[in-house]
């Protein structure tokens, strides 16, 4: 027995390890399903799909969820999006997440067109780590990929989070075909410049994406293949807690190269991630749709041990592997703003 009167968790012992023997110590969480940008592969024609505000989790109860998954062996938390940079209030919730006893990391993905607004507030509130979405280095493809011409804004930011001493920084560029991909040597080239890490996420069909236009599917491999090219991919070994991307590094490179490939190779053996959406769902895998409500339960007063069970319960539904292959748009339902990249 785990439950003290008071709801809180007494044994340590309790873990968050799925039946596969993965321990699952990284939450990541969309804090709203909006954005300020339109990205082709992530929005759906129908804006009218976005959550009533009263759906979405409001700060306090992220937080209390937190603590409660703290105490099941969560220790890196990643807050995403849709666009959490834009959601009122964010900057003092990241202050408040990064004091939670027990989070050693927590770290911030955003498409970065409030960053070089921001930094100073984002690293005040103990962010050290960024991603920023970045799918081309051309101004006019930028506009065409997220709908707005707002790339020089985000290489300012970009630059404004190195000057601020974030690191490391990583660019998330999800290769298209017809689309970007006649840039992603150029793309990969940046790293010898900077030491930015350059991440190739293979495109996932999540949600029904607004565009036919995505073509082929561009897979690791190829990419790879491409960026051998301009020189020799040299592998870097992955840190403990690093989850799933493979990483290189040119010859006298400041940066790195890393790929994502969830599709081409599985890599669910090694996934360590819950998710948890703007409308407080647990996903225990991006690919597949099942997931256990938070939500209410928070709202109807439970008690702490009562939503831990919660996270127990998700994780132990965590599929071993799935079963998505290429090219199967709108193979998961939810879309990726709310579920969160
Ligand atoms: N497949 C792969 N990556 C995606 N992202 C958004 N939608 C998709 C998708 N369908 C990426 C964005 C962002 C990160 C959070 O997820 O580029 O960088
Ligand atoms: Fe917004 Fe990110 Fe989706 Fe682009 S990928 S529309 S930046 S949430």
């Amino acid at each position: 027995m785990y439950k003290r009167n008071d709801g809180l968790i007494k044994l340590p012992g309790i873990k968050l390890i799925d039946k596969h023997n993965r321990c699952l110590n990284y939450l990541r969480i969309s804090i709203t399903d909006r954005c300020n940008l339109r990205c082709i592969y992530c929005v759906p024609d129908d804006i009218h799909q976005r959550l009533p505000h009263k759906e979405i989790l409001r700060y306090e109860e992220i937080l209390r969820l937190v603590r409660i998954g703290v105490r099941l062996g969560i220790s890196k938390v990643r807050i995403t999006g849709g666009e959490p940079l834009i959601r009122k209030g964010v900057y003092d919730f990241l202050g408040e997440l990064t004091k939670i006893r027990g989070v050693a990391d927590v770290s911030l993905t955003t498409n970065g067109v409030l960053l070089r607004d921001n930094i100073k507030k984002i690293k005040s509130a103990g962010i050290k780590r960024i991603n920023v979405s970045m799918d081309t280095l051309s101004r006019q493809k930028y506009k065409d990929i997220t709908g707005h011409d707002m790339f020089d804004q985000v290489w300012e930011g970009i630059e404004s989070a190195q000057r601020e001493g974030f690191s490391p920084i990583k660019i998330n560029v999800v290769p298209l075909n017809g689309i970007n991909d006649d840039e992603l040597t150029d793309i990969a080239k940046l790293s010898f410049s900077y030491p930015f890490h350059i991440r190739f996420i293979e495109y996932m069909p999540i949600g029904i994406p607004r565009t036919n236009n995505i073509g082929k599917q561009l897979l690791a491999p190829e990419i790879k293949k491409r960026i051998n090219e301009i020189g020799e991919l040299i592998p870097v070994k992955n840190g403990i807690n690093d989850g799933p991307a493979k990483r290189y590094k040119f010859k006298g490179a400041k940066g790195e190269i890393g790929f994502i490939d969830a599709i081409s190779r599985h890599f669910c053996k090694q996934c360590n991630r819950l998710r948890l959406t703007a409308s407080g769902q647990l996903r225990a895998c991006l690919l597949s749709d099942r997931q256990d409500d938070l939500k209410n339960p928070l709202r109807k007063g439970c008690l702490d041990s009562e939503l831990a069970d919660v996270f127990l319960r998700a994780v132990s539904h965590k599929p071993f592997d799935h079963n998505i292959a290429c090219n199967q748009p709108g193979k998961v339902a939810g879309q990726m703003s709310a579920i969160g990249g």
